[in-house]
């Protein structure tokens, strides 16, 4: 039995193209475990100066700090208990949204999910595989380096030890209702039989 992450981030609801693509695997794998982090509903705050302390180490019990680190525990709890994380990419701005970059910033920990050798950076989270649901406005040739949105989230998951990843893309969602139905449907359709 599977044991799904559900990553969201669109800020459009029930609207959301990358939530729909989301649902549309989910309800192609019935049985499986499900855990859910919606990132518009409940985010996960920036990093500050204050919350940085309390991310980057242990810090004193009691201290402003340690609100920081639980949530980052928790977040990097859950993406090791999962086996596969099917993360929503709606592409803001050439990215991805600031909601999932803070997601990152959470769960990249060094000596966790992480660790600088001799040899370079490791991931630690191995064995997990990651399908990207990814929606955009316009239609782009990622092969091209542009826009920066999946090539980010991709670097980020490869930094943190998850190479096995899928990506399923609905775009030119804004070049009338005709294009966007059938993008939306073809990648459904390409989500759920992943
Ligand atoms: C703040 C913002 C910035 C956006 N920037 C881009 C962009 O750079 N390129 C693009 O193709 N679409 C862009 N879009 C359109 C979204 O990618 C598109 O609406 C997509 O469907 C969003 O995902 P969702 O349907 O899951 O919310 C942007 C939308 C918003 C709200």
């Amino acid at each position: 039995m599977s044991k799904l992450l559900l990553i969201r981030s669109a800020a459009t609801g029930p609207a959301s193209v990358s939530n729909a693509l989301i649902d549309a695997y989910v309800a192609a794998h019935p049985g499986s475990t499900v855990t859910e982090r919606d990132l518009d509903r409940n985010p996960v705050p920036h990093v500050t100066s204050e919350s940085l302390a309390g991310i980057g180490r242990q810090a004193a019990e009691g201290s402003q700090f340690t609100l920081a680190r639980a949530l980052q525990d928790e977040l990097i709890a859950e993406l090791f208990a999962a086996d596969t994380l099917v993360l929503g990419l709606p592409l803001y701005n050439f990215g991805m949204p600031s909601t999932l970059k803070a997601w990152f910033d959470y769960v990249a920990r060094a000596g966790t999910t992480f660790q600088y050798s001799a040899n370079g950076p490791e991931g630690l989270v191995k064995g997990k595989r990651a399908i990207i649901a990814h929606a955009r406005a316009g239609k782009y040739d990622d092969a091209a380096g542009f826009p920066f949105g999946l090539a980010h989230t991709r670097a980020l998951l490869n930094f943190i030890g998850i190479t096995d990843i899928e990506v399923v893309t609905a775009e030119g969602l804004a070049f009338g209702p005709d294009v966007a139905a059938a993008a939306i449907a073809e990648a459904s359709a390409a989500i759920a039989a992943l």
